[in-house]
């Protein structure tokens, strides 16, 4: 269990811990009305902080669910999620959402910015709904568009911006509550080979040298080999892990990934 310097009963301050991430013996079954879908069995993920962890994994392998779960966009069957101390499974569906808003940063294959809305306003959107003074939230979308290396683009609207730039824009946005975890679900979906990677280095830069703590979920090879670990799920269960290392990082990814899955 992680030993907050700085404990907050509504988890909505920041403290500083070790582990930001520690999931246990996680359980998603999906009653349809037929039958039961056991979309993840015992699943159990910790990360550290500053980690860049990767899950990859087939269609239909439960990455999605997992991600939701993580995300707070969705409550666990069993097992707990334990994130800067909090258990998020826990706890009711309004502080479920708060603990999203305030902590959590969340980037999906589809970039959904607003098309009447430039980068910076797309950026600073979820922090006006909050009600921040808009000088600190100018400030900080100034700071976060920097970081995804987009300051010269701050007044475009996503139609003038590539797929990889509007990515980056979303990413921004996931950056602008300094949230204790960046999840992505398959960040790289609708973009090219080129522009994925950029999009993987960025995520690893802003683990690197921002100290961001990531987990991003893909079924391609290509993301995972920037991550620190990739952990590899089939059929709802976890089967190892990889760490990615030596000269080739894409053929330890690639021949990892096949041993684990069989
Ligand atoms: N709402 C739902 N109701 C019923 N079954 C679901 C639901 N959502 C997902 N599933 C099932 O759970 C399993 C895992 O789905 P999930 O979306 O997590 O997979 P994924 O790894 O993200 O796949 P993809 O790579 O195609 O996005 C699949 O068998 C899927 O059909
Ligand atoms: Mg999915």
């Amino acid at each position: 269990m992680p030993q907050p310097k700085d404990a907050s009963s509504t988890g909505t301050q920041t403290g500083e811990y070790d582990r930001v991430l520690e999931a246990s013996n996680l359980c998603r079954q999906y009653e349809t009305g037929g039958e039961p879908v056991r979309a993840l069995h015992e699943v159990s993920l910790s990360v550290k902080k500053g980690e860049f962890v990767t899950v990859m994994g087939a269609s239909g392998s439960g990455k999605s669910t997992l991600l939701h779960l993580l995300g707070c966009l969705d409550k666990p069957t069993s097992g707990s999620i334990v994130i800067e101390g909090k258990d998020v499974a826990r706890v009711g569906d309004r502080e479920r959402t708060l603990f999203r808003r305030r902590r959590l940063g969340i980037v999906f294959q589809t970039y959904n910015l607003l098309p009447t809305l430039s980068a910076a306003e797309n950026v600073a959107l979820p922090a006006m709904l909050d009600n921040i003074n808009q000088r600190e939230v100018e400030r900080r979308a100034r700071q976060v568009l920097e970081q995804v290396d987009l300051s010269h683009r701050s007044t475009h609207r996503p139609q003038a911006l590539s797929g990889g730039e509007q990515q980056r824009v979303a990413i921004a946005r996931a950056l602008m509550n300094d949230p204790a975890l960046v999840l992505a679900d398959e960040p790289t979906g609708n973009l090219d080979t080129q522009h994925g990677a950029a999009i993987w280095q960025l995520l690893a830069s802003l683990c690197g040298e921002h100290g961001r703590t990531v987990v991003a979920v893909t079924h391609e090879a290509d993301g995972a080999t920037f991550a620190d670990r990739v952990v590899v799920l089939k059929d709802g269960r976890i089967m190892g892990e990889i760490q990615p290392g030596g000269e080739d990082h894409a053929s330890v990814v690639a021949s990892g990934y096949r041993e684990l899955v069989g």
